[in-house]
């Protein structure tokens, strides 16, 4: 290691504040205020929510301090991403090659994740313009969202030429924050995006909460019941399984835990930084955005309208259905509805966008750091296999591409990083070592209690999590059984594009490391 006395010229944060805001940011997300409604309502409300903070507690909260610990520590050595990280922690040569999971991963919800964000630019501008307005069921709502995505040709959409142009627009935005780097791009961006964020959530909550009972002959379509929907903590549905899975997805994909996203932002501290309050501080700004505001909106909207039963079937019936259908439809019903749209819309514009930029971080900082790329070098080139890729998923939308990315990447990969990373830090590296690593120039330390959920629970409750998926899910969904014949050869596709992606990082970080092996000789 060339660079081990002197501190490596790495981009720094600008402030502390602007630290925690920018992670804040990557982890509030689309997650927070479309996936968690749709989760909740489907699986049982209050049932849900028991497993969601039991998973926030044994799973959310070590997995936020291994992560910035790992992170921070990575970049003392001018290591950004995972397989330089993983490499310092296990002195073996397929270390390295685990850590390629932190940019698959990363990589391939990037490029999905910049399609729906640019539906939700599109959907500010329907807004506005009022669009959208007129239509007075959920059916032609959700025509209209179809026929915009281009699942369905309807009278709304001739072609799919406006989601193109929102998608290149989103995706212009994005690189041209990630070329202005840590400070200049993402920190500055968290620093507008974040207070309009709290600030729009706010203002629809509380216009949610005044919805009262929107139809007086119908009493039980209130505000009050969606909200009880969900705070009302009961044991109905707790024994089931999927309810317990469906909660830790939640907490990974809403937290940015399992892909390598917090490692990288944490890799631009400094040594003696603290992590221990920073790390806390964000996952709490996470769930109050998560329960606070996205609790607060959806739901409870949706339950005032069309009341708690058919609020769960619409959640069950697609990922986008509450935000994307049924909002529009209430907008469309109160006064200044189109202001109350356009807030709406670009909430989750400015959550999806931070996000978004932190997707995109680990794999840039993978050339600059192990490749020695400048970052507008490394930039173009992840913006070119974005570009490339996400032409399938627009495509391809209706033949299932997305979901399948989604599935493996967005979902069953989060869980098997988390545990390489879990075992890799507290059992490789020595739980003793990641413990004082952790608790290195923080603001207070880490109660005691967490060194023993690090190290026992958090991985039983990974590997657990993991085989159970692997039964009962992944296996069913790798022999395609509960698919549509005309859909194989898409999803095929995904999972080739997959392993494209997967093959091609394994084969950089070989290369990688070959030319410091002969730079060092
Ligand atoms: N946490 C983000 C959300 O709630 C989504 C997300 C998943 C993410 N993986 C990520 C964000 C990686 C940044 C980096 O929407």
């Amino acid at each position: 290691m060339s660079n081990n006395n002197s501190l490596p010229k790495r981009e720094r944060w600008g402030s502390r504040l602007g630290l925690i805001l920018a992670v804040a940011g990557n982890a509030v997300g689309l997650g927070n205020f479309l996936r968690f409604p749709v989760q909740a309502a489907e699986n049982g409300g209050g049932s849900f929510m028991i497993p969601y903070f039991i998973f926030f507690l044994l799973l959310g909260i070590p997995l936020m301090w291994i992560e910035w610990g790992i992170g921070r520590f990575g970049g003392k050595y001018n290591h950004g991403s995972t397989p330089g990280m993983f490499n310092l922690l296990w002195k073996n040569p397929t270390a390295k090659y685990l850590g390629a999971l932190g940019l698959v991963i990363s990589m391939t919800i990037l490029i999905y994740y910049t399609y729906i964000e640019s539906w939700t630019l599109a959907f500010s501008f329907f807004s506005i313009n009022q669009t959208y307005f007129g239509l007075d069921s959920h059916n032609s709502m959700r025509e209209f969202l179809y026929s915009f995505q281009g699942k369905q040709t309807g009278d709304f959409f001739s072609s799919l030429w406006p989601a193109y142009i929102f998608m290149l627009i989103t995706f212009i935005l994005n690189f041209w924050i990630l070329y202005r780097g840590i400070s200049k791009g993402i920190e500055r961006l968290a620093y507008i995006a974040m207070p309009l964020l709290f600030i729009f959530g706010i203002i629809l909550a509380v216009r949610v909460i005044f919805l009262g009972t929107p139809n007086p002959a119908i009493p039980e379509n209130s505000v009050a019941n969606g909200f009880s929907f969900i705070w009302n903590f009961n044991f109905d549905h707790i024994n089931q399984p999927r309810i317990w899975l469906a909660a830790a997805g939640q907490i990974f994909f809403t937290l940015s835990l399992g892909m390598g996203a917090i490692h990288v932002y944490a890799s631009y501290l400094k040594p003696k930084d603290d992590i221990v309050a920073s790390g806390l501080s964000t996952a709490m700004v996470n769930e109050a955005a998560e329960v606070g505001l996205g609790g607060s909106i959806a739901i409870p909207a949706a339950a005032a309208f069309f009341g708690v039963t058919l609020t769960t079937q619409i959640a069950s019936a697609g990922a986008f259905d509450l935000g994307f259908v049924s909002m529009p439809l209430i907008f469309e019903k109160i006064p200044l509805g189109f202001v109350f749209g356009t807030l709406w819309f670009l909430l989750l514009f400015l959550a999806g966008i931070t996000s978004s930029v932190a997707m995109g971080q680990p794999f840039i900082a993978f050339l600059e750091d192990e490749f020695g790329y400048s970052r507008k070098k490394a930039t173009i080139i992840l913006a070119g296999i974005v570009l490339v890729s996400i032409q399938f998923v627009i495509f391809f939308l209706d033949k299932g591409f997305l979901d399948e990315m989604d599935y493996w990447a967005g979902t069953f990969g989060l869980v098997v990083f988390a545990l390489i990373e879990t075992i890799l830090f507290m059992w490789v590296f020595g739980s003793k070592k990641a413990w004082d690593e952790m608790n290195e120039g923080g603001d207070f330390r880490i109660p005691k209690i967490f060194f023993f959920i690090m190290k026992y629970v958090t991985p039983v409750i990974l590997l657990c999590i993991m085989l159970w998926w692997l039964v009962q899910d992944a296996i069913p969904i790798l022999l395609l059984s509960n698919v549509e014949s005309d859909k194989v050869p898409y999803i095929w596709g995904a999972r080739a594009l997959m392993i494209v992606i997967t093959i091609l990082i394994l084969f950089m970080i070989k290369r990688a490391w070959i030319k410091k092996a002969q730079v060092n000789r």
